[in-house]
């Protein structure tokens, strides 16, 4: 039998059969469960994306209203849970705090809970875990959820303490919705992976955390307001641009594996980011952003690299006066869903992941004694 060929980070291998999103990489289309993202960005709400992603249909309204509730109801932490937030150190970055805190949260639900319950449990209170580790490495007290407020919303308020206007709301909600699921990425993959040793679903989430806080995924779009302030001023992204090029730098929040066009997430994000300028000001690193795009376009386009979700969401975010480094424990909070829909359907038909390698290592060595070794 002829060596299986071996594909560095498994491009283009089939790591599992999946009918919860679909991107078509050359026409720029992301679609959950078969409706496109820009039309659920527009009409839907996080929590309905929730349902669809995580159910594989629009829920009836009755099923929405439960899944409102049950949502509402399972947000707020114990005061363990919060001290446990208080132990870590203020200085730790939050993607670090949210892994810690959501292995740490399994312990805390029995081992054989209903998955559905996991589920509410992981999706209510991941948002819960952001806003309130925010507030206490700033030595506040976590604030309690609201049960007034919809998802988005209320993360706004639980972090600020200030309840959001109606159009700041709707952007959040809309990024929410738009980061929730993106077929087989590394996260999902982790979570995938860790679920199928059928370890618990805390313990599966937290893993993908933890994939997903590395610079080369979730943790660019802290990179991208990074490099926006390196250049400076939109005058210069031309030449900060071909100066990256000729050091073969990577440009961040751009390119990806699938889109060899404009991720159409980044474009829905601009469209939002347009919208929250009309009420916060257009931001220096906007113009920044859109300079480097066109340079970008002439000098990377034709490599098929262009701007992905990362490059508008950062800006949108600290146009609302989020801190940087809550940009991904955001997108985690969202993405908490697509990995949960991962892991369901992981479990209709587990086995465990166990892949090959290649070996390129020596064999049938001595073992040579310790003083006997040069
Ligand atoms: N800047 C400059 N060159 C790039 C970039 C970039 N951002 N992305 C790809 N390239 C070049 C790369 O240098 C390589 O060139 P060559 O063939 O001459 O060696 C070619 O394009 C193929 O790149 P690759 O790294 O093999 O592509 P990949 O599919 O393995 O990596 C990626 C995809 C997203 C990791 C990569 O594009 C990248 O590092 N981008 C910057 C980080 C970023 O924005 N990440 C967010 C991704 S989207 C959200 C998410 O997944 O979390």
């Amino acid at each position: 039998m002829s060596e299986p060929e071996f594909r560095p980070g498994l491009a283009d291998v089939p790591v599992a059969e999946s009918a919860i999103s679909f991107i078509d990489g050359k026409r720029a289309r992301l679609e959950y469960r078969g409706i496109a993202v820009e039309a659920l960005a527009r009409e839907s709400t996080f929590e309905e994306t929730s349902w669809l992603l995580l159910k594989g249909a629009l829920p009836t309204q009755r099923e929405l209203a439960l899944f409102d509730r049950d949502l509402k109801q399972n947000r707020s932490l114990k005061y363990r849970q919060i001290d446990i937030l208080k132990c870590l150190p203020p200085s730790g970055h939050p993607m670090e705090a949210l892994q810690a805190s959501l292995a740490a949260l399994g312990m805390f639900f029995p081992a054989k809970e209903d998955a559905w319950e996991s589920i509410l449990h992981l999706v209510a209170k991941t948002t819960t875990l952001v806003a309130a580790f925010h507030r206490v490495r700033h030595g506040e007290e976590a604030l309690a959820p609201r049960e007034d407020l919809g998802h988005a919303a209320n993360f706004f308020y639980m972090l600020t303490g200030k309840e959001p206007s109606a159009p700041v709301a709707r952007v959040l909600d809309a990024c929410l919705i738009l980061h929730a699921e993106h077929t087989m990425n590394a996260s999902t993959f982790a979570a995938r992976v860790v679920g199928s040793t059928q370890a618990n679903p805390y313990s599966v989430i937290s893993a993908a955390v933890g994939a997903l806080s590395g610079p080369l995924h979730g943790g660019a779009n802290e990179e991208v307001l990074e490099m926006l302030d390196e250049i400076g001023d939109h005058s210069k992204a031309k030449a900060w641009l071909e100066d990256a090029i000729a050091t073969k730098k990577k440009i961040m929040g751009f390119g990806h594996r699938v889109y060899k066009v404009k991720d159409p997430r980044a474009t829905v994000l601009q469209e939002l980011a347009e919208h929250v300028f009309t009420e916060t000001g257009r931001p220096a690193a906007y113009e920044t952003a859109l300079s480097l795009e066109a340079a970008a376009n002439t000098l990377l386009g034709p490599k098929g690299i262009y701007p992905n979700v990362d490059f508008f969401s950062g800006i949108v975010y600290s146009s609302l006066g989020i801190p940087r480094d809550l940009f991904t424990p955001m997108f985690a909070m969202s993405r908490v869903v697509g990995w949960l829909s991962h892991w369901t359907e992981q479990m209709r038909h587990n086995r465990i992941f166990r892949p090959e390698q290649v070996f390129t290592g020596q064999r049938d060595q001595p073992f040579i004694p310790l003083e006997q070794r040069p």
